[in-house]
């Protein structure tokens, strides 16, 4: 298992260019199974999630190549089963079952499972796609899913979930009828998806607001499309100029979906300046403490939570972080503890006492954003620190420790 090793303490400066959005790519990739063809998507980022929903939708029977952009052929789809081997890597590999339900009828797809940050249950997944005359019967983990037709359904959600808004809206656009989504999910990435889905011939209105409808078709054509560019590898980029110190420009950021992570690096005392989609982030003295909530967005970005914390723990005065999506994602905190930082979880909160300085250590990463806040932390840290078990990292940045090193900072990969 690789690691990475920061020397800590080199300010940062130069530019650097935002890779493709995982949180886009993932679905758009299982949304090219609707339709039988020659798909090719742009922007791809390089990342073993995506790798890993390449051999998912081979197993299915798709062809999948690089050459200009990721090309994917699904004229041979043969099969309907996304075995546990690899969802259990990668949860998102549940977006699968909507796609296959809506053009073959069926699907067997392993339940998930939890992770690190929660139980990350898909309930309401399935009972949204139970109102559409999906038939449903759970054995051995796995989800099995049978309909002969599709219909258009009302749903309202319990809560706007991500993925069940992207899974629901993908089978919607072959089902029969209309389909509305109510409480459904606004993230920058169901608008990029619905904008693909779109570009195939579906009838998509009200993404990015509340209540998404989707008026089925027949069927869909092959997609040629460039993912948006990934807001929370901008905002960890943002952290990493604010935490190093020094100034950097961001290039190729989705800025027109990052406002609420820019104000809050604003009220930490960052200069962020923007012009289009490049940033400009500097830092001049000590950052101000600040309080954060979670939420869906347009809110703070859950995502960004572990990487504003490895920030909040150098700001003067006492930073409240409030986690309000995952049950389970502070375990980022031991970790920066164990580097002199001075946090205290009490529920659904951190408590971030500032200190003056943090101290290299050896650090073991727990999940994708944990990680990416202990490299952040290791940035400024006193010293060495290493990040064991990276894979973690490599499921979601595109070769971060690359990106940094070319802005300046001491940091390498160590192949175990
Ligand atoms: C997506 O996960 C993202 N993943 C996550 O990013 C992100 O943290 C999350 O949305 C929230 O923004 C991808 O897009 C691949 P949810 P998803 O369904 O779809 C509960 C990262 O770091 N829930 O919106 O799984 C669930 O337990 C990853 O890139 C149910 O209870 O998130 C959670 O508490 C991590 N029942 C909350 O909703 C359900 O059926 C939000 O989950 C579905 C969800």
């Amino acid at each position: 298992m690789d690691s990475i090793i920061i020397n800590g303490g080199r300010t940062l400066s130069g530019e650097v260019t935002v890779s493709g959005s995982k949180n886009s790519a993932l679905p758009i990739m299982a949304a090219t199974l609707l339709s039988s063809g020659v798909n090719r998507i742009y922007g791809m980022p390089d990342l073993s999630d995506i790798n890993t929903m390449k051999r998912l939708i081979e197993h299915l029977g798709a062809e999948c190549s690089v050459s200009d952009g990721l090309v994917i052929n699904t004229e041979n789809i043969r099969c309907c089963e996304a075995p546990y081997e690899l969802v259990k890597t990668m949860r998102a590999s549940f977006l699968l079952l909507g796609p296959l339900v809506a053009r073959f009828g069926r699907a067997r797809v392993s339940l998930p499972g939890g992770c690190a940050i929660g139980l990350r249950p898909v309930d309401i997944h399935i009972k949204a796609m139970e109102s559409m005359g999906v038939e449903f019967n759970i054995d051995h983990g796995y989800v099995n899913a049978s309909c002969s037709r599709l219909k258009g359904a009302h749903i309202l959600f319990d809560l706007p979930t991500v993925g069940g808004t992207e899974n629901v809206m993908i089978a919607a656009c072959l089902a029969k009828g209309i389909t509305t989504i109510e409480n459904a999910a606004r993230e920058p990435e169901i608008v990029d998806l619905a904008f693909a889905l779109k570009k195939m011939g579906a009838g998509i209105k009200g993404e990015g607001t509340d209540t998404v409808i989707v008026e089925g078709v027949k069927e869909l054509k092959p997609l040629t499309f460039t993912v948006m560019p990934d807001r929370i590898e901008a905002g960890t980029l943002m952290v990493a100029g604010g935490i190093a110190g020094g100034e950097i420009c961001i290039k190729n950021c989705p800025v027109h979906c990052m406002g609420s992570t820019i104000e809050k690096l604003r009220e930490t005392g960052l200069e962020i300046e923007v012009e289009e989609d490049n940033v400009l982030i500097k830092r001049k003295g000590r950052l101000k403490s600040v309080e954060i909530t979670t939420n869906p967005y347009p809110g703070f970005p859950t995502d960004m939570q572990a990487q504003i914390m490895a920030l909040l723990t150098l700001a003067e005065g006492v930073s409240i972080i409030r986690e309000t999506i995952f049950e389970n994602r502070f375990i980022h905190v031991a970790e920066l503890d164990r580097m002199g930082a001075k946090i205290k979880v009490e529920r659904d909160s951190a408590v971030v006492v500032g200190v003056n300085q943090l101290k290299g250590a050896s650090v073991m990463a727990t999940d994708l954003r944990a990680s990416a806040s202990l490299i952040l932390a290791g940035l400024a840290a006193n010293g060495k620190t290493k990040v064991s078990r990276v894979y973690h990292l490599d499921r979601g940045y595109d070769s971060l420790e690359k990106k940094l090193q070319s802005l300046g900072a001491d940091v390498c990969r160590k192949r175990n």
